[in-house]
């Protein structure tokens, strides 16, 4: 751009739970001064509604029809990202083991898809200085024309001791077979799997640490912008 401020850049992260996304994704937004948007929280937040108001999650028709009605406001700065539902707070009760075992199936419905994705791609165009936006789908049907697209990988065994020491002191073997579960659930979804896109730079982080993931991806964002 000639003169004027950088024009906005657009970063999508996907993979599955426990690569390290989420402190990635907020990490790489803070030391580039973007915003942040973590989608899964919202898929958490619109089951979180669900459960609250007595949905029969076993019936995708009954979430289908309901799932215009919660008002879901995403917070995006890295350093305080808020999620809320109908002006509730809801960071904490979406980390509940309920939520946790029956998000996949909501966010399996198309409906619940439709709608979060366009709260999705309206929060993407209005992030002034750009947006990191992770997720499962962002690279391949979110944000199509993302400026740069990572899909972070990792061994399930690295992914669930990670996990467990979120959920401190949760038990390995439990933690890696439910993960391997909802992450199967995702891969096979019909609308919008789990997927990397043909053109994300694939990062596998097993042998990685933290600070040496978002070395490498704020290092492809810095490359990108310099149009290399
Ligand atoms: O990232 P997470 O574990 O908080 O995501 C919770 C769930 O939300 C995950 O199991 C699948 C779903 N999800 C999705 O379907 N699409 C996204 N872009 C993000 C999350």
């Amino acid at each position: 751009m000639e003169n004027g401020a950088a024009k906005p850049v657009i970063v999508a992260i996907d993979g599955p739970s426990g690569t390290g996304k989420s402190s990635t994704s907020k990490a790489v937004a803070a030391q580039l001064g973007l915003s942040y948007l973590d989608t899964g929280a919202q898929y958490r937040a619109i089951t979180w509604w669900m459960v609250t108001n007595g949905i029969d999650l076993e019936d995708p028709s009954a979430i289908a029809a309901v799932a215009g009605k919660p008002e879901i406001v995403s917070g995006t700065d890295p350093a305080n990202p808020t999620i809320s539902v109908d002006g509730t707070d809801v960071a904490g009760p979406i980390r509940t083991h309920e939520v946790t075992a029956q998000v996949s199936a909501v966010s399996a419905v198309p409906e619940v898809r439709a709608r979060i994705t366009e709260l999705q791609r309206s929060l993407a165009a209005s992030a002034e200085s750009g947006i990191v936006v992770e997720g499962r789908d962002i690279g391949t049907t979110v944000l199509p024309d993302a400026d740069l697209k990572i899909f972070l990988t990792a061994s399930a065994e690295a992914r669930a001791a990670r996990r467990s020491g979120e959920l401190k002191g949760a038990d390995v073997n439990a933690t890696r077979e439910a993960l391997i579960k909802r992450d199967a659930a995702d891969s096979s979804r019909k609308t919008s799997p789990l997927a990397k896109a043909d053109d994300a730079v694939e990062v596998d982080t097993t042998e990685l640490t933290l600070a040496q993931v978002i070395e490498c991806v704020v290092t492809l964002v810095e490359e990108k912008r310099a149009g290399k």
